[in-house]
């Protein structure tokens, strides 16, 4: 029996994790990604820079437009999607608001998150309900939606075949899944690295003399770790392109393919995002946002026309599969 059948639809969120529920979370990695994600879903759409305006409208609507072909996006909208592992709706939330999709059912095993997902779903005016979801067992009736969408979720999930199976019970024949923002194995190793290096050099840099604005209450710093402690048990695989295809494949779906991004964007992107949630909320600025932002741009645009031409597609942080159900 897996863990999630054991969280009800309806249980609440519990963002403060006590020391004894994260140690219980070291042999759960379902308790765990329950614990960690409800700890982080308030905050999770600042953390990750998480908006639903133009700017990740056309992220989300990039990530679909780079992966599934011409024909289709010529067809759209989809009329019934969902989300799987939804967070705060990042995903499915933008890509109806780019015109993927009518209507859409975020899902996510964390309540928090799916709390946070349809409260930004009701706030956009949105066709869209939510439910706390296992992937692992989805909890809709046979082909139900046109299009199943996730995007950094496949990662955490134990039985990733199983899931696509999952996925493929409930989509309509003829239906097809978009998974983006999945680690590789060779991004995740540096990103890691870079974010690590970043992390130590920063928490001992404010506390020099002067730097006293620049550090985050003791009390933020532990209850960071104690979930950064989390983290390493709620990340379960990366991904090389190739092993997702053919667990897509195995789990049924035809028309399987692959594509692969970022990659000296990702050496930018960690750190910064790893400095971000090291210094206090609101301390660094527009400036920075900017800077952040128009660097990861400038750095996408040299990965996607130097570096696609020349480097294998497993050295790229990101990778995203898609697939469709036979008719
Ligand atoms: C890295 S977050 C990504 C959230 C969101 N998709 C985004 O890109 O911002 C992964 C999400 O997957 C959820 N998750 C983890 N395991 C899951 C499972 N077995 N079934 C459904 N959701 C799961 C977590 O609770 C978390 O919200």
């Amino acid at each position: 029996m897996t863990r999630s059948s054991e969280i009800p639809a309806d249980s609440a969120p519990n963002p403060h994790a006590t020391a004894e529920q994260v140690e219980a979370a070291r042999h759960d990695s379902k308790l765990a990604q329950v614990l960690y994600h409800d700890w982080e879903a308030e905050s999770y759409d600042d953390k990750w820079s998480i908006s639903y305006d133009q700017r990740c409208i056309d992220y989300a609507r990039g990530r679909f437009d780079a992966i599934v072909p011409e024909d289709v996006i010529r067809e759209l909208p989809y009329d019934r999607a969902l989300e799987l592992g939804c967070g705060t709706g990042f995903f499915l939330l933008n890509l109806i608001q780019a015109g993927v999709a009518r209507r859409g059912s975020v899902t996510d095993l964390s309540p928090g998150m799916v709390k946070v997902a349809t409260r930004n779903g009701q706030s956009l005016g949105l066709d869209i309900d939510g439910r706390v979801a296992d992937a692992e067992g989805i909890p809709y009736d046979d082909n139900t939606f046109d299009l199943v969408v996730g995007h950094a979720v496949l990662h955490h999930i134990p039985d990733v075949e199983l899931s696509l199976r999952e996925v493929l019970r409930v989509l309509k024949p003829g239906g097809r899944f978009v998974f983006a923002g999945e680690p590789t194995t060779v991004g995740n190793g540096y990103a890691r690295a870079l974010a690590d290096l970043t992390w130590n050099v920063t928490i001992r840099a404010v506390k020099l003399p002067g730097l006293g604005s620049w550090r985050r209450p003791q009390e933020e710093i532990d209850e960071n770790s104690r979930a950064a402690a989390l983290e390493w048990i709620v990340d379960l695989h990366t991904f090389d392109p190739k092993d997702l295809e053919r667990m897509a494949t195995n789990a049924g779906a035809v028309q399987v393919k692959t594509a692969s991004e970022e990659f000296t964007a990702a050496m930018l992107g960690w750190p910064v995002r790893t400095f971000e949630s090291t210094v206090p909320p609101g301390k660094l600025g527009w400036g920075w946002a900017k800077f952040a932002f128009n660097g990861w741009k400038a750095l996408s645009w040299v990965d996607a026309n130097v570096w696609r031409h020349v480097a294998p597609k497993g050295w790229f942080y990101n990778v995203m599969v898609t697939g469709v159900k036979p008719s």
